[in-house]
């Protein structure tokens, strides 16, 4: 049985992650692939409790280091009990959001060090790191008027945060993909859904050609 390919989504709020995620994975099943299409945090019945206590409206606030623990304990329960199954039983994983996003929020947004951070993940997941992942970028102010059509203002306790820091947040995708370029592709999210979608399909096309 041949791995699958494990595709992750990154990107700031309102880039349209979520739309190419579902668009790509659909693309991949009408090429007859097994596609297994999720998210974080969450993704499995354990990392979804954990997102309500990050993201609900009703939760805590967390310090820096216990939203840096509870992302990274979700995204281990998530790769160990869904992720890593279906790329052993030769499905592709399509994933909106994964390591990257703990990295820019938590690494550039709070302020945790990257070291850590990678140390947190290589004790839940084994290290387990993405084929492909794809940097949706878009401009501040694009984003900000497509959340506000979509969320209607209202935002969760990590997407509410100010300007600065989902700038930060921003400017550390952007280092992470320049330091791992045969990992990343960098897309312009600004197009139509449909030019966005085909520009990531000839991304992640060549990958499928490899299968062979
Ligand atoms: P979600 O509703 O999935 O937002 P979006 O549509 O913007 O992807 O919310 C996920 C939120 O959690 C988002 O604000 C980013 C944040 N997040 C982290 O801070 N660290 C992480 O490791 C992950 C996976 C998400």
């Amino acid at each position: 049985m041949m791995r699958g390919r494990f595709i992750t989504f990154e990107g700031g709020e309102g880039v349209g992650k979520s739309t190419q995620a579902r668009m790509l994975a659909t693309a991949l099943e009408a090429l007859g692939l097994e596609v297994t299409l999720t998210r974080e945090p969450g993704g499995t019945p354990g990392a979804e409790a954990i997102r309500k206590l990050l993201l609900g409206v009703d939760g805590q606030d967390w310090g820096s280091s216990a939203e840096a623990l509870l992302f990274a304990a979700a995204r281990s329960d998530h790769v160990e009990s869904l992720i890593r199954p279906a790329l052993e039983s030769g499905r592709w994983v399509v994933c909106d959001r994964f390591l990257d996003s703990s990295l820019a929020y938590q690494g550039g947004g709070n302020g945790i060090d990257s070291a850590d951070l990678l140390e947190l993940h290589r004790i839940g997941t084994g290290g387990l790191l993405p084929d492909r992942t794809v940097l949706v970028e878009v401009s501040p102010e694009i984003t900000q008027s497509r959340l506000i059509a979509r969320d209607n203002g209202t935002t969760d306790r990590i997407g509410g945060r100010d300007a600065a820091y989902h700038a930060r947040v921003a400017a550390a995708f952007a280092r992470l993909a320049s330091a791992a370029p045969a990992r990343f592709v960098r897309i312009d999210g600004q197009g139509a859904p449909e030019s966005v979608h085909a520009e990531i399909f000839s991304a992640i096309a060549p990958l499928v050609e490899q299968r062979g």
